[in-house]
């Protein structure tokens, strides 16, 4: 069965002592995790070891950190490695979100060098995807998020695919309080899968997660969730509140 994720992308948002607390509330919450259900917490990178101490022997929590730099080590001052993220207990670094995208600059090419680097030390991508609101607009976005795909993902192997996780994320959605309907989000997810199949061969496309991000809240979650192809969420705002993300928690299928 496809593993079925609920990640909490919190951005550059809250303080140590806010951000222990948030994860302290979630923790203590009513979810009860099946085997293929996991939830990862993308905290900002001072946060990455006080979260994984706290989610520590429970095989269905994980930590994420929100961005890694394209080198080992050396003189770049201010970038974080992926050995230094590895070290402190996260397994999943987030790659390619619209912010850092739009924000940083990052092309398809560097994130399939952060891909490479991040693969290459025993890390897992969670690599973002989405289109702006003109590509939706024009009714462009499967061939603008498919170039985005096959840019920075399609050099790598069957096995190396296989160990990533997608997010769908339509950027209009984002912090907007406008969320792709059920309807639409599944239409762009079977379609990544389709063009995941015709590169990778059916089952290996079959086995990827693809979440959908962009104003998830405890009140859509659901209806979301249930689509064939979306197999969780990526989500900002609501992942700040814990009872809200708690729902989302219990949305995943
Ligand atoms: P949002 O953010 O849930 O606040 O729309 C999602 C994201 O940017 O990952």
């Amino acid at each position: 069965m496809r593993q079925q994720i609920a990640a909490a992308n919190w951005k550059m948002n809250l303080t140590l002592e806010e951000a222990s607390k948030l994860l302290d509330d979630i923790l203590s919450g009513p979810q009860q995790l099946k085997s293929h259900q996991k939830v990862i917490f993308a905290v900002p990178f001072p946060y990455l070891q006080m979260a994984g101490t706290k989610i520590s022997g429970n095989a269905n929590y994980h930590i994420a950190a929100q961005n890694c730099y394209t080198k080992k080590s050396g003189a770049y001052t201010g970038e974080t490695s992926v050995d230094m993220i590895r070290s402190v207990g996260a397994a999943y670094v987030v790659l390619g979100h619209s912010e850092r995208r739009e924000y940083f600059n990052e092309s398809n090419t560097m994130l399939a060098e952060k891909v490479n680097i991040v693969l290459d030390n025993e890390l897992i991508p969670l690599f973002c995807c989405g289109e702006p609101l003109p590509v939706r607009g024009s009714d462009s976005q499967n061939a603008y998020v498919e170039k985005q795909l096959e840019e920075s993902l399609f050099h790598l192997s069957n096995d190396q695919i296989t160990r990533l996780v997608i997010a769908y994320e339509p950027i209009w959605a984002i912090g907007t309080g406008k969320t792709a309907t059920a309807a639409q989000a599944q239409e762009m997810h079977a379609h990544l899968r389709n063009v995941l199949a015709k590169r990778y061969g059916n089952e290996v496309a079959d086995n990827i997660p693809i979440l959908y991000g962009g104003s998830v809240k405890g009140s859509n979650a659901k209806e979301l969730f249930s689509q064939p192809d979306v197999d969780g969420g990526l989500v900002g705002g609501a992942s700040l509140l814990a009872a809200e993300f708690g729902k989302i928690i219990e949305a995943l299928k």
